[in-house]
């Protein structure tokens, strides 16, 4: 697909992986729509990117606020002919603490609601308007990207909702490319390693570089421009569909 004159929606835009995505689409001539639920981060990120994006504050799990993110991108730009979904929160918590209290409920469906429902949501919302759109003429009507992780193959202790959730979105990754296929619309997933974002933000720079270290090659923390760029040859090779692709200096997480 094309860059020019073509509107993608970007979720977690406002920082990170999304934020560098939506950099890159803006540097290839896209219109982009940042759907963010942090509102500071949204409007600064608009501010940066200039008169060819637009924030509106966003709960990816919002019929609602996603539909009124459809309608900008429709009344502002052309329409909706990409999706990244780079939203998503990082759960931490074992099934028993070290008391042997059980993991809370309420945050183990957090996880899941954000991170996979929120990700479906979006994605059914803006295929039903994708699916309207006039083909390329390679047949070609909209591209979704999903972001999934690493933890849905080798997820950690203390990441089973992270874990649930980003393995449903690589699980749903083919089920929807099928369908789509008759309308021309792609669909595919970046499972990320560990890269260098404010999710990582609460760890110590000790912590982060050590991290870094146990990446094979290359030795360090992915940067989100190298997501941002895989996202770009997904977009741009159409052979690309219903596939999961990991991106992570070929690093395997221990248990711990
Ligand atoms: N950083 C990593 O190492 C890493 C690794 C694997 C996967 N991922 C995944 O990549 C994606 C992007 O992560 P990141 O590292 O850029 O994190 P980040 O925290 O920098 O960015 C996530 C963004 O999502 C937004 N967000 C959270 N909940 C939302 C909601 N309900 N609706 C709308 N926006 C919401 C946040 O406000 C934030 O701007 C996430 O799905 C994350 O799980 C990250």
């Amino acid at each position: 697909m094309d860059y020019k004159d073509r509107t993608f929606l970007v979720t977690g835009a406002g920082s990170g992986l999304g934020g560098a995505t939506a950099s890159m689409l803006i540097e290839q001539g896209a219109y982009v729509v940042i759907l963010d639920i942090n509102e500071q981060a949204g409007k600064e990120k608009e501010a940066e990117l200039g008169v060819n994006s637009r924030f509106i504050k966003t709960d990816v799990t919002s019929e609602e606020e996603v539909m009124a993110a459809i309608e900008l991108a429709k009344t502002t730009f052309t329409g909706v002919h990409g999706v990244i979904n780079a939203a998503g929160v990082a759960i931490v918590g074992k099934v028993l603490d070290r008391d042997g209290n059980p993991h809370s409920l309420e945050l183990f469906t957090k996880g899941v609601t954000i991170n996979l429902i929120g990700t479906f949501n979006v994605i059914r919302l803006a295929a039903q308007m994708m699916a309207k759109n006039d083909p390329t003429e390679g047949g070609e009507r909209g591209i979704i990207i999903n972001t999934a992780s690493i933890a849905a193959y080798e997820g950690q202790i203390g990441q089973a909702s992270y874990s649930a959730s980003k393995s449903g979105v690589v699980g749903m990754t083919l089920p929807i490319a099928r369908e789509l296929a008759r309308y021309g619309i792609r669909v595919c997933t970046i499972a990320p390693g560990i890269f260098e974002t404010p999710m990582l933000s609460e760890l110590s720079d000790e912590a982060r570089e050590s991290l870094g270290q146990i990446v094979p090659f290359p030795p360090r923390l992915g940067q989100p421009n190298e997501f941002a760029s895989l996202a770009g040859h997904i977009i741009e090779n159409v052979m690309l569909n219903g596939e999961v692709i990991r991106l992570d200096g070929a690093v395997r997480l221990t248990a711990k």
